[in-house]
Order: structure tokens, then C-alpha cells, then sequence
């Protein structure tokens, strides 16, 4: 794949961040910014990587994407370093577990901060920077790109788990917010999907409870998947170049399920 402009990963320290960073830099794409609220663990991805890829410049950002300002300067440093972003794939997410009769305000609130007005926050600071630049041709699509953005949203997007309500609705809301930026933005070049991802193997399920539920929890779930398996970050990964090329270069406003066929 041709990407000859910045990419932005928020949640980049971890899982499907990480990879995602790893997967821009395996596919040649030369500008790389790296932003998570967990600075010791980003630093160390930022050299794992860059040490791995010197072919690719890696810059790490601390960021909370709860706050404005915390996302403002993100986007300000990331374009005095690299001159533009063209590639945003929102990331950084949370779970908290619990029914409605459990879960606390704290918890609701923290969820949605994070995981929808987080990725409400981005966009913003992203989109204007975006509609700021000239448009780039890549070898993938004839037409030229101002920007393209991927929400990482979830299967509890699409569907409800009475278990998750909370990230369940905000995920929800993100596949709303991507659909809207999507049509809002598409005459000026940016194109913004979702992208749902089922069971992936990575740190947030040691969020989930540990033990026998879970244990039975995840024979459910495992009967549901037609794969008969998790799957992978670097799977989404693959998702999210895709989205972020010019290969999908007719597809916004709309969502993509990476679930290994959900039942
Ligand atoms: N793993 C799965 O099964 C799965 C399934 C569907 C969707 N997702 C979504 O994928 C995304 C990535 O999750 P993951 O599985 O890689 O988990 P992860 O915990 O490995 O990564 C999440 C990253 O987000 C960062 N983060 C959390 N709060 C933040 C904040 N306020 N500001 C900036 N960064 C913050 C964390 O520090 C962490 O590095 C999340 O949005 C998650 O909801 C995961």
C-alpha cells in the first residue's frame, strides 16, 4: 500500500494501536505519531518500533483525549513535527463492566468521555487541520485525499451486551459520529468510517472479570463466532491501512466489521 502522508494512532502505546503503528511503518509510510495517556508505556513503544523501522520517523505524544486542549496540542506538535496529518485512526478506548443497575455514574461517565467524546475531540482537531491542506495523490487511487479517518468502534457498536451497556452506547455513538462525518465531509475529500471489531487478544480483556464467569462468558462468546477464534490486532491493523489507503478510496460514511463472523 502507498502512504505518503502522516498517521496519527491515539491509544498507539498498546494492542491495536501498537499495531496499527507497526503496520503503517511495515507498509512504508514514513511519518508516524504515536499518542496515548499512558506515557512510560508509550515511550517504550515509540523505541520498540523505531528501533525496528528506522526507515520510519515514530513521534510519541503524551494525550488525553478526554481533554480538548490535551488533543489540541497533540494535533499542534504532530504538525510542527511531520507539516500535515492525512491518516487519523482513533484507537484509544476503555471498558468498564457492569449492568445498568451497577454500573456507577463514575464509570458511565469515564467510559463516555473516553470512548465517544475522546473520539469526538480528535476529530475535531483533525478535521480542521485537514480541510487546511492541500490534497494528496497516492499511487493506490486516482483521486486525490485531504484525509481519511478510522473510529474504532466495536461489535457492542451493532449490537447490545447486557453486560456492557456503557461501552456498548458509546461505541454506538461512535458509529454515528462516523457515519455523520462522513457524508459531512466527503465533497471535501476526508473520508471517516468504523471499524468494528469482534474478540481481539489484547490487554483490555484482562479488564473484563477474571475466572469462572468469565470462563463460561467466553464459551458463550466462543460459540458465536463462526471462526471458532479471537482474533488478532494485527488483523485490524490490516483494517485499518485499508481504510486509511487510497484502496478504499470510494468507501466513507459506513462501517466495517472485522469479527471473524458473529452470529
Ligand atoms: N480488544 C478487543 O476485543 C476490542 C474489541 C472491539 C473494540 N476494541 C476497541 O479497540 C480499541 C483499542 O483497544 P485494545 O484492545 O487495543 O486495548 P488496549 O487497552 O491494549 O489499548 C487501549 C489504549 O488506549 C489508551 N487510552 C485509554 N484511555 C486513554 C485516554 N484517556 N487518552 C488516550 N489514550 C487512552 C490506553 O492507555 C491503551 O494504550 C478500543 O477503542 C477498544 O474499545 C477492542
Amino acid at each position: 500500500m502507498d502512504f505518503p502522508g502522516v498517521a496519527l494512532v491515539t491509544g498507539g502505546a498498546s494492542g491495536i494501536g501498537k499495531a496499527t503503528a507497526i503496520r503503517y511503518a511495515i507498509e512504508g509510510c514514513k511519518r508516524i505519531v504515536i499518542a496515548d495517556v499512558n506515557a512510560e508505556l508509550l515511550q517504550t513503544t515509540q523505541k520498540e518500533i523505531q528501533e525496528k523501522y528506522p526507515d520510519a520517523k515514530v513521534k510519541a505524544i503524551t494525550l488525553d483525549v478526554r481533554s480538548l486542549e490535551s488533543v489540541q496540542n497533540m494535533v499542534d506538535e504532530a504538525v510542527a513535527e511531520f507539516g500535515r496529518i492525512d491518516y487519523l485512526a482513533n484507537v484509544a478506548g476503555i471498558v468498564k463492566y457492569g449492568n445498568t443497575t451497577i454500573l456507577s455514574e463514575e464509570d458511565w461517565d469515564l467510559v463516555l468521555q473516553v470512548n465517544l467524546r475522546g473520539v469526538f475531540f480528535c476529530s475535531k482537531a483533525v478535521i480542521k487541520q485537514m480541510l487546511k491542506q492541500e490534497p494528496l495523490i497516492s499511487k493506490n487511487s486516482p483521486y486525490p485525499a485531504r484525509g481519511a479517518i478510522v473510529n474504532v468502534a466495536s461489535q457492542a457498536g451493532l449490537k447490545g451486551n447486557g453486560d456492557l451497556p456503557c461501552y456498548s452506547a458509546s461505541k454506538h455513538g461512535v458509529v454515528g459520529l462516523s457515519k455523520s462525518d462522513g457524508l459531512k465531509f466527503a465533497t471535501d475529500g476526508i473520508r471517516v468510517n468504523a471499524l468494528c471489531p469482534g474478540t481481539i487478544e489484547t490487554p483490555i480483556l484482562g479488564k473484563l472479570p477474571q475466572g469462572d464467569i468469565a470462563k463460561e462468558r467466553q464459551e458463550a462468546r466462543m460459540r458465536e463466532i463462526a471462526m471458532k477464534r479471537v482474533g488478532q490486532s494485527d488483523e485490524i491493523a490490516h483494517c485499518i491501512m485499508f481504510l486509511t489507503s487510497g484502496r478504499s478510496s470510494f468507501v466513507t460514511a459506513t462501517y466495517l466489521a472485522a469479527d471473524g463472523g458473529y452470529r
